[in-house]
């Protein structure tokens, strides 16, 4: 058996390595809260790591409030900078393989052209400062890493925008929604099983990569999509709007167009393990998970959701959609 612990096992990639990891026999996940295994103390970090003494660390926690960071930078700072840390140096201690999530945010969005994994980074705000810092740390303190860099991530768990927008569709007559900035979403799904088959498979890969959806939208065309897919589930009687950015006035500044090059990542891992890229399939899987599962649904959603006859439709629409995808080639 190979030893996994996973850190921040309470946020959206955390909960979902948690909920699939038994598809991987192999390998014994040892999943810990925050208050279990705090990445911000030394003491605690060092305690679980040598007990449990892991071949790999997924860390799945971070501060990812971007408004509240502009505020609260020293916290930010503290969980994704100076937390990232501790962690890299115990895991180097150990011996394990860290694997870190990072973001699109260390960009600056004003490339001309898919980003690569050594591209400049020039973070906007100090959400992406912190991160940026905390693969710095990562990289200079241990070798034995992988840093995910991803992109809006989403999941059929509270606080992403899938979530956040298919309640305001259902409870609202329109919605505005920012049409200008451009990325890439990603399932929290896929980000687990990439995680958990870089452990199974033992990969000594390491190194930084790019990993999102195969997809390059705006937030308006993925909330087009959403209500899309959402209809099939509850009644939604709302008109989506663009909008641009500079009339929100937003509070923090956001690249508006982050598009990974994830082709270091298929090249290298790609041949040995499977990597899910397509973001339809992905994002119809966290739609049925929101509303079928039995895991999450809002009390005030679970008299909304439609009958068995309009979910049987929903499946052979995505039945329908798994063979257009596949005959594609
Ligand atoms: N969300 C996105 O759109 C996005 C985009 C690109 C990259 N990423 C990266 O992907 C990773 C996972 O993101 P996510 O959306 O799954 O995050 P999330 O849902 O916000 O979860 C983060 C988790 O970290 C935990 N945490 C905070 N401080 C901690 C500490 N000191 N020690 C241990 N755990 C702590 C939180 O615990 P509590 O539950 O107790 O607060 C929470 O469960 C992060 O590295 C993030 O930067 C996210």
């Amino acid at each position: 058996m190979i030893t996994v612990v996973v850190v921040g096992s309470q946020g959206q990639i955390g909960k979902e390595i948690s909920r699939i990891h038994t598809m991987f026999p192999e390998l014994n996940v040892l999943a810990y809260t925050r208050d279990e295994l705090d990445i911000t103390n030394m003491l605690n970090i060092k305690t679980r790591l040598i007990t449990d003494n892991p071949k790999y660390v997924i860390n799945c926690s971070a501060y990812t409030d971007v408004v509240g960071a502009e505020t609260n930078e020293d916290k930010a700072n503290e969980i994704n900078c100076e937390g990232v840390g501790y962690l890299a140096e115990v895991c180097g201690l150990i011996g394990a393989t860290l694997i870190h999530f990072s973001t699109d945010y260390i960009f600056d969005g004003m490339k001309d052209g898919y980003y690569l994994e050594d591209d400049k980074a020039n973070p906007l705000n100090k959400y992406g400062m912190s991160k940026y810092k905390g693969e710095e740390k990562i990289t200079g303190l241990h070798d034995k890493h992988f840093i995910i860099r991803t992109s809006w991530v989403y999941s059929h768990y509270e606080g992403n925008f899938v979530h956040t927008i298919l309640n305001k569709m259902i409870k609202d007559k329109s919605v505005k929604v920012v049409s200008d900035q451009y990325g890439s979403p990603t399932s929290a799904t896929d980000l687990a099983k990439l995680a958990l088959r870089i452990c199974d498979i033992e990969s000594d890969k390491y190194g930084t990569y790019h990993f999102s959806s195969n997809s390059n939208l705006n937030w308006y065309t993925f909330a087009d999509m959403i209500k899309r897919f959402g209809i099939y589930y509850v009644d939604i009687d709302c008109t989506v709007k663009p909008i641009i950015t500079k009339k929100l006035k937003a509070s923090v500044k956001r690249p508006y167009n982050v598009i990974f090059n994830c082709d270091k990542i298929i090249d290298t891992l790609g041949k040995d393990i499977e990597l899910d890229f397509d973001w339809l399939e992905s994002l119809s899987e966290s739609m049925y998970l929101r509303f079928k599962g039995k895991i999450e649904i809002d009390c005030e959603l679970q008299h909304l959701l439609k009958d068995e006859s309009t979910i049987a439709k929903l499946y052979r629409k995505i039945e329908n959609l798994e063979k257009r995808l596949e005959n594609r080639d």
